[in-house]
């Protein structure tokens, strides 16, 4: 009878070990945490329907989460950009790059300058911020770590070489009148903030794809206006 109470339990211990093992490996090789696939909203497109990520103040990411791709595209960048924020996720690359060469060809130079970070660079970001400028003005411009953008690596800021990057700038106009083009929407639009939860930021684009940023800068609508309709 002991024997075969042994065998039960040793049964049982190796199922469970088996079980959390593809548990941990399901965690550490998807980048999406458990929580994170719900912030995917799908839209219809003209060839069917697509997943777009929604990250702000109300959707956050866990903290392991990881673009794909993670890469540095072939573009000039700030002097103060370090190297994580140079990196964006694999699907923004090419876009990117083909956005700064356009604006090149029209005489305008965009330099790259925050891409992706991490939920710690973004929580030493805001820490900073907080204390520099008091937590309502952090708060205004400055996601909280997990509810940031870039840490989606979706999204960059630019700058200008003057790193001065503010509407009627010769840059940040090419940047709103163009980069739906290339698939890109300036993210957090002027009086827009009771939508977004972020003040107007003329330097940050997002990349949702070619479709969606269209009809985004078209109706002069934020992404979460349109994941809405
Ligand atoms: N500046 C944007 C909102 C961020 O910190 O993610
Ligand atoms: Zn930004």
């Amino acid at each position: 009878m002991r024997k075969v109470y042994k065998k039960i339990s040793g049964f049982i211990i190796m199922t469970m070990i088996i079980i959390c093992g593809f548990w941990y490996i399901e965690g550490n090789t998807s980048n999406y945490g458990s929580n994170d696939k719900d912030k995917l909203f799908e839209v219809n497109t003209a060839n069917g329907s697509e997943k777009i990520l929604l990250v702000n103040e109300k959707h956050g990411l866990s903290g392991n989460y990881v673009p794909e791709g993670l890469s540095i595209p072939n573009i000039p960048f700030s002097n103060g950009s370090d190297d994580e924020e140079k990196h964006v996720a694999g699907t923004v690359v090419k876009p990117l790059e083909e956005l700064v060469n356009a604006a090149k060809k029209d005489g305008i130079i965009l330099l790259g300058n925050s891409g992706y970070r991490s939920y710690k660079s973004q929580e030493d970001i805001y820490e900073n911020r907080v204390i520099s400028q008091g937590k309502k003005l952090a708060d205004a411009y400055v996601a909280k770590p997990g509810f940031s953008e870039h840490q989606t690596g979706l999204c960059i800021d630019i700058t200008n070489k003057n790193g001065y990057f503010a509407k009627g700038t010769k840059e940040a106009d090419w940047l709103a009148k163009n980069c739906y083009r290339f698939g890109f929407i300036i993210r957090y639009p002027y009086g827009k903030k009771s939508v977004t939860g972020i003040e107007y930021e003329p330097w940050h684009i997002r990349y949702v794809g070619k479709e969606a940023a269209k009809y985004i800068h078209d109706n002069g609508i934020t992404l979460e206006e349109y994941l809405q309709k």
